[in-house]
């Protein structure tokens, strides 16, 4: 096992993950070794891969348009639209003759230092599990439609699949520094929920948790409710955000280029060092440093959200 304080770290071995730092307690499932990769992918049954291909035609009714090009020609370059829940492997050799990332295999969530290690690695974990017809329009969890149809497309892309490695290996200072909380807030921002805009005025979604739902891709490119504000890292590292509802504010960046350098460039022993424990923004604020795209009205968090029925667009 690699030392917490081991410089240059090595990513190939398996973090610690030191005493102090807190994360979600997940019990690991009977059978699974320290990877936690599970032995095959889900064996899917008819109804699953109509359920699988309903989705898929859902979201291909909305996307076009709303979904960055980079995202709708990953979808091209892996075939995604021919039928059924991808095979994982067929996958992988796809993506690794592309960018050389694989798709593995894991249990619905994950512990953060395994999850950095496989992104170190170009590995990404996707879950096994399909959703039902009951959890057709939202499910929290993300199962094998979000991690597939929305995460790997976008990892055929060379500059955002680098991006995804660099992330990965962040996570190592993260746990030295105790600052999970923030590191997690930027991938919330930039891989879940992130915007590009792809030309002046055109403003399209990049990020998973965007791309797998029919609502957020509406709401978040085109709606007057929610922020829209260049994405600055120091402030994006500062900022809550919602699980459950759509987010109050996105963040916008001008290009992938862009935002490999923000992150990979940045100094982020100094930003660590500066850093509060706790979040400082809450997720609809606007403040001075921001570059606004578009001013949320806040609408749809005014009217109380998915709770109250509120509707999105
Ligand atoms: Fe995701």
């Amino acid at each position: 096992m690699a030392q917490m304080n081991d410089t240059p770290d090595d990513y190939s071995v398996l973090p610690d993950l030191p005493q102090d730092v807190f994360t979600a307690p997940l019990q690991k499932p009977e059978g699974l070794g320290d990877d936690w990769i599970e032995a095959a992918q889900a064996d899917y049954g008819a109804g699953d891969h109509a359920i699988w291909d309903d989705l898929f035609a859902r979201q291909m009714e909305i996307l076009p348009g709303r979904a960055a090009s980079a995202f709708m020609a990953g979808l091209d370059k892996l075939d995604l639209s021919r039928g059924g829940v991808p095979e994982f492997a067929r996958l992988s050799e796809e993506l690794g003759a592309l960018t050389g990332w694989s798709v593995v295999p894991v249990p619905m969530l994950i512990p953060d230092h395994v999850f950095f290690w496989h992104l170190a690695n170009r590995r990404f974990p996707a879950g096994n599990f399909i959703r039902t017809r009951e959890t057709f329009d939202y499910i929290q969890e993300p199962d094998v439609f979000h991690d597939v149809f929305g995460h790997v497309p976008m990892l055929t892309d060379p500059t955002f699949a680098d991006y995804m490695q660099e992330y990965g290996r962040a996570g190592w200072k993260a746990m030295r520094y105790n600052r999970l909380k923030a590191l997690g807030a930027l991938y919330w921002y930039t891989v879940e929920f992130g915007l590009i805009e792809e030309s002046p005025g055109d403003i399209r979604a990049y990020g998973a948790g965007i791309l797998s739902g029919p609502t957020e891709a509406q709401f978040a490119v085109e709606a007057q409710s929610p922020n829209r504000i260049m994405l600055n890292v120091d402030r994006v590292m500062r900022t809550d955000y919602v699980i459950s509802d759509l987010q109050p504010t996105y963040f916008v960046i001008e290009s992938f280029e862009n935002l490999f350098r923000q992150t990979v460039e940045r100094d982020f022993d100094r930003l660590y060092r500066n850093l509060a424990p706790a979040f400082k923004y809450a997720n609809s604020a606007v403040i001075d440093v921001d570059y606004v795209v578009h001013r949320g009205t806040q609408e749809y968090l005014l009217r109380g959200g998915r709770g109250s029925g509120a509707s999105a667009v």
